[in-house]
């Protein structure tokens, strides 16, 4: 059986690899986890690995935060130890962060076959970092798990081998399904925080070119709080760090009728997603996990590259622009939210290591075709 090892390091990784990793449990898979250390405060990693009940790490690498280029180089030369030394048949890697490429860049030095989870989403915005990171995964991957079939599309418009897609929905699915009624159950988070089902908005902003820019950031802010006052409704906002940071850092004023809260476990994230009137947000993991539990969305972005929730009807891009996310919301709110979940029926974790599990490792057969 092949053996996989598995790189995470933020916490959207963990959370979206979680099914995978207790799949990977469940079937008594071989499997190793390599935590590059790019999240570390308490509330973006430790906390999901407890609540989510996954094993430790079994290598840590610790990078922390530097400059993109540094964090990246540190991580790579860390994994290309570890994989020098333990031998996996494939590595696997979920999403577009820095660790994602570290991890796609060590792998495909070292000639072992590469598993990309959510591969083939395109924001075709190359200020982003995450694109970038995209990109140069999914053409270095071996395997590409795509969740949908625009996912599909766009791969094959980069003519990447067809035999090396696979369309087997997206995990964020299965980690919903997963969690929703024991969020349901076991979270107090509406109670702690003072609020009723229906009678609040969420937001989060935490991507560089909206919080990383004075005007952007206050203009969002503004929005966000405009809708509220509009609606009666308080604005929740768990606010990332780098957001934090930057409110220092820029001088932006938080409007009164915003209410910052520290980073949320995943159970409190998930019940105040489902029992928002509204979410507003910038981050791509919560675009889908809105549409998917039936909340209207608009994301403070001008492009995404989650397109299939717009297609269904439950999303909106409005921008930062204080009365773009206005009328954007009202048109969210006036709108049936009986759309149909895009990104798969919740066993994409299953199908992907039935993919992988029995994988005669691709590139080793090649060079053993050559010799
Ligand atoms: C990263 C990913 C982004 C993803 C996000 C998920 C890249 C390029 N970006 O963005 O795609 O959406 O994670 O949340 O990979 N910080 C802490 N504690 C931490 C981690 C970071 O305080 O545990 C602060 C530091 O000041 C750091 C800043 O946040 O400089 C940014 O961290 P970084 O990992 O560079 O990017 P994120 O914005 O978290
Ligand atoms: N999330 C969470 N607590 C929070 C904010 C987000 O558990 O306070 C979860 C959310 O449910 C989703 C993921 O984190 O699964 C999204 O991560 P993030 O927005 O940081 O990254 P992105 O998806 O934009 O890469």
């Amino acid at each position: 059986m092949t053996k996989i090892a598995i790189v995470l390091g933020t916490r959207p990784e963990i959370i979206k690899l979680s099914p995978v990793i207790r799949e990977c449990e469940r079937q008594d898979i071989d499997f190793e986890l390599i935590h590059t250390g790019q999240h570390y405060s308490e509330n973006l990693d430790q906390v999901f690995f407890d609540q989510l009940e996954l094993p430790e790490p079994d290598y840590h690498l610790k990078v922390g935060s530097k400059s993109h280029g540094q964090q990246t180089a540190a991580m790579i030369a860390g994994i290309e130890d570890i994989l020098v030394d333990t031998e996996p048949d494939i590595l696997l890697v979920q999403g577009d962060t820095n660790s994602v490429l570290a991890g796609a860049i060590a792998a495909s030095k070292l000639d072992m076959d590469l598993g990309h989870v959510e591969a083939g989403l395109r924001s075709f915005n190359r200020e982003m970092p995450e694109e970038t990171n995209r990109v140069l995964t999914d053409h270095t991957a071996d395997h590409l798990f795509a969740p949908t079939a625009q996912s599909v599309q766009y791969l094959r418009s980069e003519n990447i081998d067809e035999n090396r897609i696979h369309q087997t929905g997206n995990t964020v699915v299965d980690a919903v399904h997963q969690h929703a009624s024991l969020a349901e159950k076991n979270s107090s988070v509406l109670q702690r925080l003072g609020l009723e089902q229906g009678e609040y908005i969420l937001m989060t902003a935490h991507r560089p070119g909206n919080v990383d820019d004075a005007e952007s950031f206050q203009a969002l802010l503004r929005g966000m709080s405009n809708l509220g006052m509009d609606l009666g409704l308080d604005v929740i906002y768990p606010i990332h760090p780098r957001a934090e940071a930057s409110l220092d850092e820029l001088d932006v004023d938080v409007p009164e009728q915003i209410t910052l809260v520290e980073p949320q476990e995943y159970l409190d994230f998930l019940r105040l997603e489902a029992h928002a009137r509204l979410i507003g947000t910038d981050s791509g993991g919560i675009q889908e996990e809105a549409c998917i539990l039936g909340v209207p969305c608009v994301t403070l972005r001008e492009e995404t590259e989650r397109p299939e929730t717009i297609e269904v009807g439950a999303n909106m891009l409005v921008g930062t622009d204080p009365e773009r996310i206005t009328s954007g919301a009202y048109e969210m709110l006036a709108k049936a939210t009986d759309w149909t979940n895009p990104f798969g029926s919740g066993d994409a974790a299953i199908q992907i290591l039935d993919i992988m599990k029995d994988e005669k490792p691709v590139r080793k057969q090649a060079m053993n075709q050559q010799t």
